[in-house]
């Protein structure tokens, strides 16, 4: 794995001769934020070798590396889902690539299913931990040293410091945020009212498929990390309502630009 990490970063390095200090994940509904960056680069991810290549719906599928501000950032439009059929160990590879690039400090968006009662469709949430309920772990088998150690504290995985900047950014932006812990499925299906009855009891407040294998592998490395969430659909039982992926995108593309607004200036300010 080192290795074919080594051979992706000298690839990126021999295309772009760029020294990114961020990574991003852009979720479901927040490609554009593309628009946001000015981009110096853009490698497709079918041209990276040792990258899988993105097939869900609203995804694209490319690095991008450029600016906001004098900030330096490499972004995935697009990641790759377990429920796609990649293991864990393919979800999580650009984020080994990210690290041998010099970032440290990542910043993951998603789409979620909210639980909490208190929560609305459109709401961002400041994910403040998660519980990992996916059906395989990124770290299963042998553990390179290299990468970082056999046994990772997670009493951290959400960096506090970018937590409590990221609220000022949004009070001085005027932009409401919930905070909450984000419960992990494999998907591809959406919940039973009985799993989000389940996700609710267990302590979380939204549920979705993605960011934690990201998450976990970054800590593993040692990176600060920083996770939002677009509550796109109500689970709990006062509010469900039928949810599809089309409306996931809709509520997405809708709370987008608030989100946009938070990353770009938490990049900026932070
Ligand atoms: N469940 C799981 N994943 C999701 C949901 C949901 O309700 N909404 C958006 N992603």
């Amino acid at each position: 794995m080192w290795e074919k990490v080594a051979e992706t970063v000298s690839f990126i390095n021999e295309k772009t001769n760029f020294q990114p200090e961020y990574g991003v994940i852009l979720g479901s509904g927040l490609g554009d934020f593309a628009d946001d960056i000015n981009i110096e680069y853009s490698i497709l991810y079918s041209d990276i070798p040792n990258f899988p290549v993105s097939t869900v719906q609203g995804h694209k599928g490319a690095l991008l590396f450029g600016t906001i501000g004098n900030k330096k950032i490499m972004a995935m439009q697009g990641r790759f889902h377990y429920y796609e059929g990649y293991d864990m160990k393919q979800v999580t590879f650009p984020i080994r690539v990210m690290k041998q690039l010099g970032i440290e400090k990542l910043i993951v968006s998603n789409a979620s299913g909210g639980v909490n009662s208190s929560f609305k469709v459109g709401d961002i949430m400041i994910i403040n931990d998660h519980v990992n309920m996916m059906p395989e772990h990124p770290l299963r088998g042998y553990n390179d040293e290299r990468f970082g150690p056999r046994f990772v504290n997670m009493s951290n995985p959400y960096s506090k410091i970018m937590i409590t900047r990221v609220k000022e950014i949004a009070k001085n932006l005027q932009i409401e945020v919930q905070e909450g812990i984000y419960l992990a499925l494999q998907g591809p299906t959406f919940e039973t009212l009985a799993e989000y009855k389940m996700v609710k009891n267990i302590g979380a407040d939204c549920v979705g498929m993605s960011t934690v294998p990201e998450v976990i592998v970054a800590k593993h490395m040692n990176m600060e990390c920083l996770g939002l969430s677009i509550i796109t659909d109500m689970g709990d039982e006062k509010n469900i309502v039928e949810v599809n992926h089309e409306e996931v995108l809709e509520a997405a593309k809708k709370a987008e630009p608030h989100v946009r607004k938070l990353i770009k200036n938490f990049i900026l300010q932070f």
